[in-house]
């Protein structure tokens, strides 16, 4: 398993660090110092182009090939970052166009990362340059393991550029897209406003304007913008792949922030890698639910350096950060204890931003790995240390295992997109609070969830959750009535196929195209203000531990063949379907037509539990989080305590904890932040020789101990 920092050999050379005489000297115990910790993997170079190419054509990577052979001295692989994402200021006085315009038009300034649109020509040829370059000078080095292509692809809001250039691909992509300027007015429904065009030039791309753009228009230019960025990577990916095939690419993603389609990005590369800021959360139902997304933008075809399945974390905060309004300590034991939640749900490889705070620059208050100092005998440093040895206790045990989810959200970026435009029933709805309550659900009940888009093979899970899919295309409706159809669970929710995916709204009754596969319409909806709730009266045997309050929306439903679980209790709609089953074909399709409180969601996932034959992982007090990664005939799981208290334990037959080596058995207390990495099949191993790892003498064979609540 690959283990390692983000390191920026750069900043450490003199005047900074090293000696007039040997202005590098600081490399050496740098790579020293990271061997101490575990550490067999560094990334570098993401911002070096200024250093790379100081003027035009003139390129010097020897510095980092210097640093390249100094980690190979320490057996330390490197991942190197293509430099495009800060380009050197020269490039930018000499072609100012390739600076990004805002949506009024003006100039986003040089002088610092990410200043460049996307679209302009000048750019590509620059960036294919220096690319180039980059992997002629450094390809064959025997440390390099990885291409991450770019730097955060998007950050600070530069998906969107509004440049001549980018209006010319824009006007292109529609005319790909659409073919004739009729279909184009018909899709986008452009009679209302008159917002008829007659030639492709006089489409506007959405700028400030004095009211809102056609929302159809809107969403293909997020489209267009998505599809622009993964071109970018994928001519970055392309080139690469052809220079050196046999170093797979990858590029830094983070969930839910940025605005390019994250499955289309995975798709252009080898693996997937993430920024994680899980250490600054304080919710770990949150992060997880960011790290479940992440892992699943990449299910097939993943091609990582050491040929494990999952993603790498290619950014995990090593304490805190710069940009909050106050950046306090990250308290001991919870840059462990996220490690561990990352490794848990998939991570195969885990580097920590960065390797040490720098002297100079914006992020020099940033936490890193090692303090200003640089002596190596700081907190994080020996934290980090107590992992990199772990770490290697747990490599060989972790090999090729991954999560096996029998559960799904299904998640798109048009759908997110939509529901962010102006506009909106409800603008007091929020989609990722309302994905959070099916995904926290799930997670503090321990059942194991991907995401997924509506077009992927969806059958290998039990249960699909599809919350508000406002946006809904008639083949992904097609899809779920198959998936439903051959026997699956389908539990969808109030604004769901409001809009088609050129945002026309249904004149058969919405849900659009789900009508038969619910057996009901929504004939009107209600949303509801803040504070304001209506209350569900339950039928049957939906098992209710509280008083459920209906928030936010409540869908007005005209039941037909759907059997109803709950009804609303007040308003001029009591008495009336709020919830509600149907059988369609094998499977069952379940409605939820309106938003509770978390108890709801809770109530939810125990009975579907019971109607899908569905087990959590582990038994453990709520406040634990169980994970589990396998493999043929292993199964690892994970045992996090979130809390700043022990939480006791009880197991009925020991289990092997990996990283002492020891059995736990009878009441056990997880100290606050701890971790427990245990093992199902004690005895197995033993018999299979596994050196590494101690085994408990006395563990019995067989089935999994259990933990009650
Ligand atoms: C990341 C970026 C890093 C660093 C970090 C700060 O997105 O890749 O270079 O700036 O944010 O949180």
């Amino acid at each position: 398993m690959y283990f390692g920092v983000d390191y920026h050999p750069e900043h450490w050379v003199y005047p900074y660090a090293g000696t007039e005489e040997n202005p590098e000297a600081r490399w050496e115990r740098d790579a020293e110092l990271m061997a101490g910790a575990g550490f067999n993997v560094v990334r570098m170079g993401e911002f070096s182009w200024g250093l790379c190419e100081r003027e035009e054509g003139n390129y010097d990577f020897a510095w980092l090939r210097r640093a390249m052979d100094i980690m190979a001295k320490k057996e330390i692989k490197v991942v190197l970052g293509t430099p495009t994402a800060a380009p050197p200021l020269w490039l930018s006085k000499k072609h100012p166009e390739i600076l990004p315009l805002d949506e009024r038009g003006l100039p986003l300034h040089e002088g610092t990362r990410h200043a460049y649109c996307v679209n302009s020509d000048v750019y590509w040829d620059y960036s294919k340059k220096i690319v180039r370059a980059m992997a002629g000078a450094l390809g064959d080095h025997s440390q390099l393991i990885a291409w991450q292509i770019d730097n955060g692809i998007g950050g600070h809001a530069t998906e969107f550029s509004f440049n001549e250039e980018a209006r010319r691909d824009w006007h292109a992509w529609l005319r790909a897209k659409y073919e004739t300027i009729e279909r184009l007015n018909d899709c986008m429904g452009t009679r209302f406003w008159g917002q008829t065009v007659t030639d492709w030039s006089q489409v506007p791309m959405p700028m400030v304007a004095p009211t809102v753009h056609n929302p159809a228009l809107v969403l293909d230019w997020m489209r267009f913008s998505s599809d622009t960025a993964v071109a970018y990577v994928k001519c970055q990916a392309d080139l690469l792949h052809e220079l050196t095939p046999n170093i797979p690419v990858t590029t830094n993603l983070r969930a839910l922030t940025r605005h390019f389609d994250h499955f289309d990005m995975a798709s252009a590369l080898d693996f997937v890698s993430v920024d994680s800021n899980a250490t600054i959360k304080s919710k770990s139902a949150e992060n997880a639910c960011e790290i479940d997304m992440l892992r699943s933008l990449k299910k097939d075809g993943i091609r990582t350096p050491d040929g494990d399945c999952g993603f790498w974390v290619i950014e995990q905060k090593a304490g805190h950060v710069n940009w909050q309004e106050v950046n306090s300590l990250v308290r001991p034991g919870v840059v462990r204890l996220f490690t561990y939640q990352l490794l848990s749900r998939g991570a195969s490889g885990v580097l920590y931003f960065f390797w040490r705070q720098p002297r100079i620059g914006s992020e020099k208050f940033y936490g890193g790995v090692l303090t200003h100092d640089g002596r190596g005998d700081n907190r994080v440093y020996r934290e980090i240390s107590q992992i990199g040895d772990e770490i290697k206790l747990l490599a060989p045990v972790l090999k090729d295992t991954c999560v096996c989810a029998e559960t799904c959200i299904l998640f798109t970026h048009d759908n997110a997109w939509t529901l962010k435009l102006p506009m909106q029933p409800n603008r007091n709805f929020n989609y990722r609070e309302h994905l959070q309550l099916f995904h926290s659900a799930l997670h503090d009940r321990n059942i194991a969830v991907d995401f997924a888009r509506a077009t992927e093979e969806l059958s290998r899970y039990k249960i699909v959750f599809a919350p508000s899919l406002h946006m809904i295309a008639g083949g992904e409706a097609d899809l779920l009535k198959l998936y439903v159809q051959n026997g699956g669970t389908l539990v969808s929710t109030f604004n769901t196929g409001l809009v088609d995916e050129h945002h026309i709204a249904p004149d058969s009754g919405f849900p659009a195209n789900l009508t038969d596969l619910f057996g009901l319409e929504v004939t009107e909806f209600d949303p509801l203000p803040p504070g304001e709730e209506n209350h569900l009266t339950f039928k049957g045997t939906f098992p209710t531990s509280h008083l459920h309050p209906a928030k936010v929306w409540c869908d007005l439903i005209e039941p037909k063949e759907c059997e109803v679980l709950a009804t609303y209790s007040k308003d001029f709609y009591a008495g009336r379907p709020a919830m509600t089953m149907n059988n369609y074909g094998l499977g069952r399709a379940i409605y939820i037509g309106t938003m509770s409180h978390q108890y709801f969601y809770y109530d939810l996932i125990a009975w579907l539990r019971q109607l899908c034959n569905l087990y959590p992982l582990l038994k453990v007090p709520d406040t634990v989080e169980v994970s589990m990664r396998q493999k043929d005939g292993t199964k690892i799981y994970f045992l996090l305590n979130h809390q700043h208290s022990p939480v006791r334990l009880q197991f009925y037959k020991p289990m092997h904890d990996f990283l002492t080596g020891h059995d736990v058995a009878g009441n056990y207390d997880l100290p606050p932040h701890g971790v427990l990495v245990l093992d199902e099949h004690p005895k197995k191993r033993e018999t299979e020789e596994t050196e590494t790892i101690p085994v408990p003498a006395a563990a019995p064979e067989g089935e999994m101990a259990k933990v009650p609540v």
